[in-house]
Protein backbone atom coordinates (compact mmCIF):
# COMPACT_ATOMS: atom_id res chain seq x y z
CA UNK A 1 0.00 0.00 0.00
CA UNK A 2 1.51 3.65 -0.87
CA UNK A 3 -0.02 6.62 0.30
CA UNK A 4 0.86 10.44 -0.66
CA UNK A 5 0.45 13.72 1.40
CA UNK A 6 1.91 17.35 0.92
CA UNK A 7 1.97 19.88 3.34
CA UNK A 8 2.57 23.63 3.46
CA UNK A 9 4.05 24.76 6.86
CA UNK A 10 5.08 27.68 7.99
CA UNK A 11 8.34 29.34 10.21
CA UNK A 12 7.27 30.64 13.42
CA UNK A 13 9.39 33.73 15.18
CA UNK A 14 9.88 33.30 18.84
CA UNK A 15 8.67 36.10 21.05
CA UNK A 16 10.36 34.53 23.83
CA UNK A 17 13.39 32.34 23.01
CA UNK A 18 14.01 28.75 23.00
CA UNK A 19 18.08 29.04 23.60
CA UNK A 20 19.24 26.46 25.94
CA UNK A 21 18.28 22.75 26.61
CA UNK A 22 18.08 20.08 29.65
CA UNK A 23 18.02 17.50 26.63
CA UNK A 24 19.63 18.47 23.90
CA UNK A 25 18.58 15.28 21.56
CA UNK A 26 14.97 15.24 22.21
CA UNK A 27 14.86 19.10 22.41
CA UNK A 28 13.44 19.47 26.03
CA UNK A 29 14.24 23.41 26.74
CA UNK A 30 15.25 25.11 29.66
CA UNK A 31 12.65 27.51 29.48
CA UNK A 32 9.23 27.96 27.99
CA UNK A 33 9.10 29.88 25.13
CA UNK A 34 6.45 32.00 23.37
CA UNK A 35 5.83 32.25 19.62
CA UNK A 36 4.09 33.50 16.28
CA UNK A 37 3.42 31.38 13.60
CA UNK A 38 4.53 33.08 10.21
CA UNK A 39 2.67 32.67 6.90
CA UNK A 40 4.91 33.96 3.71
CA UNK A 41 7.99 31.82 5.17
CA UNK A 42 7.20 28.08 4.85
CA UNK A 43 8.26 24.63 3.87
CA UNK A 44 6.29 22.80 1.19
CA UNK A 45 6.72 18.71 1.84
CA UNK A 46 5.64 15.79 -0.78
CA UNK A 47 5.70 12.39 1.73
CA UNK A 48 5.54 9.51 -0.28
CA UNK A 49 5.21 6.20 1.73
CA UNK A 50 6.04 2.98 -0.21
CA UNK A 51 6.28 -0.60 1.23
CA UNK A 52 9.66 -2.35 1.04
CA UNK A 53 12.88 -1.79 2.52
CA UNK A 54 15.79 0.47 1.07
CA UNK A 55 16.98 3.88 2.03
CA UNK A 56 14.54 6.91 2.22
CA UNK A 57 14.75 9.47 -0.92
CA UNK A 58 15.36 12.89 -0.32
CA UNK A 59 15.01 15.40 -2.94
CA UNK A 60 14.98 19.35 -2.94
CA UNK A 61 12.93 20.64 -5.83
CA UNK A 62 13.44 23.37 -7.62
CA UNK A 63 11.23 26.23 -8.49
CA UNK A 64 11.45 25.17 -12.51
CA UNK A 65 9.66 21.59 -11.12
CA UNK A 66 12.87 19.75 -11.18
CA UNK A 67 14.28 17.82 -8.45
CA UNK A 68 17.85 17.79 -7.20
CA UNK A 69 19.84 15.83 -4.30
CA UNK A 70 20.14 17.60 -1.18
CA UNK A 71 23.42 18.39 0.85
CA UNK A 72 24.20 15.03 3.03
CA UNK A 73 23.73 16.19 5.91
CA UNK A 74 20.39 17.60 5.43
CA UNK A 75 19.43 13.80 4.34
CA UNK A 76 20.52 12.88 7.24
CA UNK A 77 18.49 14.78 9.02
CA UNK A 78 15.31 14.12 7.14
CA UNK A 79 16.26 10.33 7.26
CA UNK A 80 16.75 10.26 11.48
CA UNK A 81 13.45 11.78 11.88
CA UNK A 82 11.48 9.87 9.24
CA UNK A 83 13.33 6.67 11.64
CA UNK A 84 11.31 8.53 15.04
CA UNK A 85 8.53 8.64 12.81
CA UNK A 86 8.79 4.66 12.13
CA UNK A 87 9.16 4.43 15.82
CA UNK A 88 6.80 6.19 17.12
CA UNK A 89 3.84 5.13 14.86
CA UNK A 90 5.27 1.03 14.73
CA UNK A 91 4.88 1.26 10.39
CA UNK A 92 7.69 -0.34 8.29
CA UNK A 93 8.83 0.88 4.80
CA UNK A 94 10.23 3.72 3.64
CA UNK A 95 9.75 7.33 1.90
CA UNK A 96 10.02 9.54 -1.10
CA UNK A 97 10.42 13.24 0.00
CA UNK A 98 10.76 16.54 -1.85
CA UNK A 99 10.67 19.35 -0.22
CA UNK A 100 11.30 23.54 -0.82
CA UNK A 101 11.35 26.77 1.34
CA UNK A 102 10.11 29.97 0.02
CA UNK A 103 12.97 31.67 2.00
CA UNK A 104 16.57 31.01 2.20
CA UNK A 105 17.87 28.07 4.16
CA UNK A 106 19.89 28.58 7.72
CA UNK A 107 19.87 32.28 7.98
CA UNK A 108 18.01 32.70 11.03
CA UNK A 109 14.48 32.43 9.32
CA UNK A 110 13.45 29.23 11.51
CA UNK A 111 13.41 26.65 8.27
CA UNK A 112 13.78 23.65 10.26
CA UNK A 113 11.20 24.60 12.23
CA UNK A 114 8.66 24.37 9.02
CA UNK A 115 10.87 21.84 7.07
CA UNK A 116 10.54 19.28 10.18
CA UNK A 117 6.65 20.45 10.77
CA UNK A 118 6.04 19.96 7.09
CA UNK A 119 7.95 16.52 7.17
CA UNK A 120 6.27 15.10 10.47
CA UNK A 121 2.54 16.71 9.11
CA UNK A 122 3.18 15.09 5.69
CA UNK A 123 4.60 11.31 6.70
CA UNK A 124 2.09 10.64 8.83
CA UNK A 125 -0.32 11.56 6.72
CA UNK A 126 1.14 9.55 3.94
CA UNK A 127 0.64 6.36 6.67
CA UNK A 128 -2.50 7.07 6.59
CA UNK A 129 -2.66 8.22 10.03
CA UNK A 130 -4.22 11.54 11.78
CA UNK A 131 -2.43 12.45 14.73
CA UNK A 132 -3.76 15.53 16.87
CA UNK A 133 -2.29 18.86 17.13
CA UNK A 134 -0.55 18.08 20.47
CA UNK A 135 1.21 14.77 19.17
CA UNK A 136 2.36 16.51 16.08
CA UNK A 137 3.83 19.00 17.95
CA UNK A 138 5.90 16.30 19.97
CA UNK A 139 6.52 14.66 16.69
CA UNK A 140 8.31 17.46 15.13
CA UNK A 141 10.09 18.49 18.13
CA UNK A 142 11.52 15.09 18.74
CA UNK A 143 12.94 15.74 14.93
CA UNK A 144 15.87 17.78 17.34
CA UNK A 145 14.67 21.06 16.24
CA UNK A 146 12.62 22.01 19.07
CA UNK A 147 11.50 25.67 17.22
CA UNK A 148 9.38 22.64 14.81
CA UNK A 149 7.19 21.72 17.98
CA UNK A 150 5.68 25.91 17.93
CA UNK A 151 5.00 25.25 13.62
CA UNK A 152 2.03 22.67 13.77
CA UNK A 153 -0.55 25.91 14.28
CA UNK A 154 -0.99 28.92 13.66
CA UNK A 155 -1.82 32.10 15.79
CA UNK A 156 0.55 32.11 18.88
CA UNK A 157 1.69 29.33 20.59
CA UNK A 158 3.34 28.86 24.10
CA UNK A 159 6.06 25.62 24.57
CA UNK A 160 6.04 24.17 26.35
CA UNK A 161 2.60 24.81 27.60
CA UNK A 162 2.46 21.07 29.64
CA UNK A 163 3.52 17.76 29.19
CA UNK A 164 6.69 17.17 30.49
CA UNK A 165 9.11 14.43 28.38
CA UNK A 166 8.19 12.97 25.40
CA UNK A 167 4.72 14.71 25.96
CA UNK A 168 6.67 18.24 25.92
CA UNK A 169 4.37 19.99 23.46
CA UNK A 170 3.07 23.68 22.21
CA UNK A 171 -0.31 25.03 22.72
CA UNK A 172 -2.18 27.84 20.81
CA UNK A 173 -2.63 30.53 23.15
CA UNK A 174 -4.44 33.04 20.48
CA UNK A 175 -5.38 32.26 17.74
CA UNK A 176 -4.40 34.31 14.41
CA UNK A 177 -7.23 35.87 13.90
CA UNK A 178 -6.80 37.65 17.46
CA UNK A 179 -4.28 40.11 16.89
CA UNK A 180 -3.55 41.17 13.08
CA UNK A 181 0.54 41.53 13.55
CA UNK A 182 2.82 41.83 11.04
CA UNK A 183 6.29 40.91 10.42
CA UNK A 184 8.71 42.47 8.04
CA UNK A 185 11.83 40.58 7.67
CA UNK A 186 14.91 42.28 6.71
CA UNK A 187 18.03 39.95 5.63
CA UNK A 188 21.29 41.24 6.75
CA UNK A 189 22.93 37.92 4.68
CA UNK A 190 21.38 34.92 3.26
CA UNK A 191 23.81 32.86 3.48
CA UNK A 192 24.16 29.68 5.56
CA UNK A 193 25.41 30.25 9.28
CA UNK A 194 28.33 28.83 10.67
CA UNK A 195 27.36 27.63 13.92
CA UNK A 196 24.30 26.07 14.57
CA UNK A 197 21.22 26.34 16.49
CA UNK A 198 21.84 23.27 18.20
CA UNK A 199 25.36 24.11 19.21
CA UNK A 200 24.26 27.48 20.32
CA UNK A 201 21.75 25.98 22.85
CA UNK A 202 25.16 23.50 24.02
CA UNK A 203 27.04 26.30 24.42
CA UNK A 204 24.54 28.26 26.26
CA UNK A 205 24.74 27.46 29.95
CA UNK A 206 28.88 28.59 29.43
CA UNK A 207 27.63 32.35 29.62
CA UNK A 208 28.10 34.08 33.03
CA UNK A 209 24.22 35.58 31.43
CA UNK A 210 22.06 32.36 31.27
CA UNK A 211 21.30 32.00 35.13
CA UNK A 212 20.63 35.25 35.18
CA UNK A 213 17.97 35.10 31.98
CA UNK A 214 16.06 32.56 33.92
CA UNK A 215 15.72 34.87 36.81
CA UNK A 216 14.16 37.08 34.53
CA UNK A 217 12.01 35.36 32.63
CA UNK A 218 9.25 34.40 34.75
CA UNK A 219 8.09 38.72 34.40
CA UNK A 220 9.29 38.20 30.73
CA UNK A 221 6.42 35.30 29.74
CA UNK A 222 3.56 37.18 31.89
CA UNK A 223 4.22 40.10 30.35
CA UNK A 224 3.98 38.66 26.67
CA UNK A 225 1.48 36.51 27.56
CA UNK A 226 -0.66 39.34 28.64
CA UNK A 227 0.51 41.71 25.59
CA UNK A 228 -0.60 39.13 23.74
CA UNK A 229 -4.33 38.29 24.81
CA UNK A 230 -4.88 42.52 25.36
CA UNK A 231 -3.17 43.27 22.14
CA UNK A 232 -1.15 45.61 23.66
CA UNK A 233 1.88 46.55 21.33
CA UNK A 234 3.67 49.50 23.66
CA UNK A 235 4.03 45.84 26.26
CA UNK A 236 5.06 43.28 23.40
CA UNK A 237 8.16 45.96 21.96
CA UNK A 238 10.29 46.29 25.07
CA UNK A 239 9.88 42.67 25.96
CA UNK A 240 10.66 41.72 22.10
CA UNK A 241 14.07 43.49 22.08
CA UNK A 242 15.30 42.28 25.59
CA UNK A 243 14.96 38.70 24.28
CA UNK A 244 16.73 39.47 21.30
CA UNK A 245 19.39 40.90 22.68
CA UNK A 246 20.04 38.90 25.25
CA UNK A 247 19.53 35.64 23.11
CA UNK A 248 22.55 37.13 21.32
CA UNK A 249 24.40 38.70 24.60
CA UNK A 250 24.55 34.85 26.12
CA UNK A 251 25.49 33.52 22.33
CA UNK A 252 27.86 35.96 21.77
CA UNK A 253 29.52 35.41 25.88
CA UNK A 254 29.04 31.71 25.93
CA UNK A 255 32.55 29.66 25.30
CA UNK A 256 33.45 29.32 22.75
CA UNK A 257 31.22 33.14 21.40
CA UNK A 258 28.88 33.07 18.65
CA UNK A 259 29.00 36.22 16.95
CA UNK A 260 26.08 35.97 14.52
CA UNK A 261 25.22 39.63 13.55
CA UNK A 262 26.79 40.76 10.72
CA UNK A 263 27.32 44.77 9.47
CA UNK A 264 23.88 46.06 8.11
CA UNK A 265 22.27 44.04 11.76
CA UNK A 266 22.98 46.52 13.61
CA UNK A 267 21.89 49.64 11.05
CA UNK A 268 18.63 47.65 10.83
CA UNK A 269 17.97 47.58 14.83
CA UNK A 270 18.77 51.57 14.59
CA UNK A 271 16.19 52.12 11.83
CA UNK A 272 13.87 50.19 14.27
CA UNK A 273 14.68 52.45 17.04
CA UNK A 274 14.55 55.82 14.72
CA UNK A 275 11.04 54.65 13.83
CA UNK A 276 9.51 53.79 17.61
CA UNK A 277 11.09 57.87 18.03
CA UNK A 278 9.37 58.90 15.63
CA UNK A 279 6.10 57.46 16.91
CA UNK A 280 6.06 54.62 14.53
CA UNK A 281 5.45 51.23 16.86
CA UNK A 282 7.52 48.57 15.61
CA UNK A 283 9.93 46.34 17.51
CA UNK A 284 13.26 44.62 16.33
CA UNK A 285 13.17 40.67 17.59
CA UNK A 286 16.11 38.25 16.09
CA UNK A 287 17.04 34.40 15.82
CA UNK A 288 20.12 32.69 15.83
CA UNK A 289 21.10 34.59 12.20
CA UNK A 290 22.37 37.93 11.35
CA UNK A 291 18.27 39.06 9.84
CA UNK A 292 16.52 41.26 12.07
CA UNK A 293 12.64 40.38 12.08
CA UNK A 294 10.34 43.59 12.69
CA UNK A 295 7.03 42.88 14.17
CA UNK A 296 4.68 45.67 13.86
CA UNK A 297 1.15 45.98 14.26
CA UNK A 298 -0.42 45.89 10.27
CA UNK A 299 -1.17 50.09 10.23
CA UNK A 300 2.60 50.20 10.69
CA UNK A 301 3.69 48.18 8.01
CA UNK A 302 4.31 50.10 5.14
CA UNK A 303 6.43 52.91 6.59
CA UNK A 304 8.52 49.80 8.18
CA UNK A 305 9.08 48.23 5.01
CA UNK A 306 9.49 51.77 3.40
CA UNK A 307 12.38 52.57 6.23
CA UNK A 308 14.01 49.32 6.21
CA UNK A 309 14.36 48.80 2.55
CA UNK A 310 16.44 51.98 2.42
CA UNK A 311 19.30 50.41 4.72
CA UNK A 312 22.62 49.73 2.82
CA UNK A 313 23.97 46.78 2.27
CA UNK A 314 20.83 44.39 3.23
CA UNK A 315 20.17 41.46 1.53
CA UNK A 316 16.16 41.57 1.10
CA UNK A 317 12.96 42.05 2.60
CA UNK A 318 10.29 39.67 3.28
CA UNK A 319 6.96 40.98 4.18
CA UNK A 320 5.05 38.29 6.58
CA UNK A 321 2.45 38.43 9.13
CA UNK A 322 0.89 35.78 11.48
CA UNK A 323 -0.30 32.74 9.92
CA UNK A 324 -3.40 30.13 10.30
CA UNK A 325 -0.62 27.08 10.33
CA UNK A 326 -0.43 24.44 8.24
CA UNK A 327 -2.30 23.14 4.92
CA UNK A 328 -2.48 20.35 3.07
CA UNK A 329 -1.97 20.64 -0.31
CA UNK A 330 -2.94 18.51 -3.93
CA UNK A 331 0.21 20.39 -5.57
CA UNK A 332 2.60 17.67 -4.79
CA UNK A 333 6.22 18.34 -5.68
CA UNK A 334 7.20 14.84 -6.77
C1 LIG B 1 17.10 31.16 18.32
O1 LIG B 1 16.98 24.16 17.84
O2 LIG B 1 14.65 24.90 17.19
O3 LIG B 1 15.42 30.31 16.88
O4 LIG B 1 16.71 23.77 14.54
O5 LIG B 1 17.71 25.93 13.80
O6 LIG B 1 15.23 25.71 13.96
P1 LIG B 1 16.57 25.24 14.46
O7 LIG B 1 16.64 25.74 15.92
P2 LIG B 1 16.09 25.21 17.28
O8 LIG B 1 16.31 26.54 18.14
C2 LIG B 1 15.67 27.74 17.84
C3 LIG B 1 16.41 28.83 18.48
C4 LIG B 1 15.92 30.21 18.19
C5 LIG B 1 14.87 30.68 19.19
C6 LIG B 1 13.49 30.12 19.03
O9 LIG B 1 13.02 29.88 17.91
O10 LIG B 1 12.84 29.97 20.08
Amino acid sequence: MSGKATVISPANIAFIKYWGAVDFDRAIPTNPSISMTLDACHSRCTAEHVDGSGDDEVHLAQPDGSLTDAPESFVRGVRNHLDRIREHTGRSGRFRIATANSFPMGAGIASSASGFSALAIAATRALGLEPDEDELSELARMSGSGSASRSVSGGYLEWPAEGSGDRCHAKVIASADHWDLKDVVVLADSSEKKVSSREGHRRAASSPHFARRRELLPARLDATRRAIAERDFDLLAPVLEEEAIELHLIAMSSRPAIFYWKPPTLAILETVRELREAGCPAAATMDAGPNVHVICPAESEEQVFDAVSRVPGIAGVIRDGVGRGPRFSDEHLA
